[in-house]
């Protein structure tokens, strides 16, 4: 990895060598919804090295045999939307479910003596909501407007305009979901356990934990991969044949969605 890759942007780092991720990770480095600064821009901000950060990945990925390395990165559209859907969107519904069973309980025991637990039920509920919808939206509307695309010859069916309306709702809903969490994790300390937690709150803290870190690779792999992807092979049709330029923004609300239930 050369040194030039430090006006590489993180989110770009973070597809082509994804062993990165882990380095991003444990020097709080955003590489989801923070992933178009350049790793020096990024480092600058967070007062770090960006040459030992460099150092780090590359040791990160001389640890990984080629047979190990994750393939997403070099999926199509169609299977990658499809590997996000049964890898992220199960984990954060499960995940969802456990802090559900959860978190009423802990907060009932415990909400004197941790008053951070009730802004963090509230926040949580919104983020819930929140991501229950726009899951439904990229499974309902813009996944199969991504197959689509990469289909040949498939007729676009949606509205006529650019696939890059709904990825930027898309990017916006990321960049909500990635603050709240945020909220959470500075609520709750960054997940410390506290002296008289019982195992249920251990239990709470840990699935927050997971969901907070599974939902940052989970945007990074739709903002940084499958969304460029789509907008390019959008561009490259429409550079072939014009007439067949596939347009659209659905980007229903929840209303628009129930309503067709
Ligand atoms: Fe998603
Ligand atoms: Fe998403």
């Amino acid at each position: 990895m050369k040194n030039g890759a430090i006006r590489e942007t993180i989110g770009s780092i973070a597809v082509s060598r994804p062993e990165s991720v882990s380095v991003f990770a444990r020097h709080g480095l955003d590489f989801c919804c923070g992933g178009r600064r350049t790793l020096q821009q990024a480092c600058e901000a967070a007062g770090l090295d960006p040459d030992a950060i460099l150092a780090e990945i590359r040791d990160a990925t001389n640890r990984v045999g080629d047979g190990e390395r994750e393939d997403w990165h070099s999926m199509g559209m169609t299977d990658l939307a499809d590997h996000i859907e049964r890898v992220h969107h199960v984990r954060a519904r499960d995940l969802i479910a456990r802090i559900d069973a959860l978190l009423p309980r802990v907060l009932g025991a415990h909400g004197d003596a941790h008053p951070e637990l009730r802004a963090v039920a509230e926040t949580f509920a919104r983020f819930r909501e929140d991501l229950f919808d726009h899951m439904i939206r990229e499974e309902r509307v813009l996944f199969p407007w991504l197959r689509r695309l990469q289909t040949p010859g498939a007729v676009h069916i949606g509205p006529p305009w650019s696939v890059s309306r709904p990825i930027s709702c898309m990017v916006h809903d990321h960049d909500d979901a990635a603050a709240a969490l945020a909220r959470i994790r500075d609520a709750l300390s960054g997940y410390t356990t506290p002296a008289d937690a019982c195992a249920s709150y251990a239990a709470l803290l840990s699935a927050l934990r997971e969901l907070d870190e599974d939902t940052k690779v989970h945007i990074h792999k739709e903002n940084n991969a499958l969304f460029p992807a789509g907008i390019r092979t959008e561009a490259e049709r429409t550079a072939r044949a014009p007439s067949d330029s596939p347009h659209a923004c659905l980007c229903p609300t929840p209303e628009h969605i129930h309503s067709r239930e």
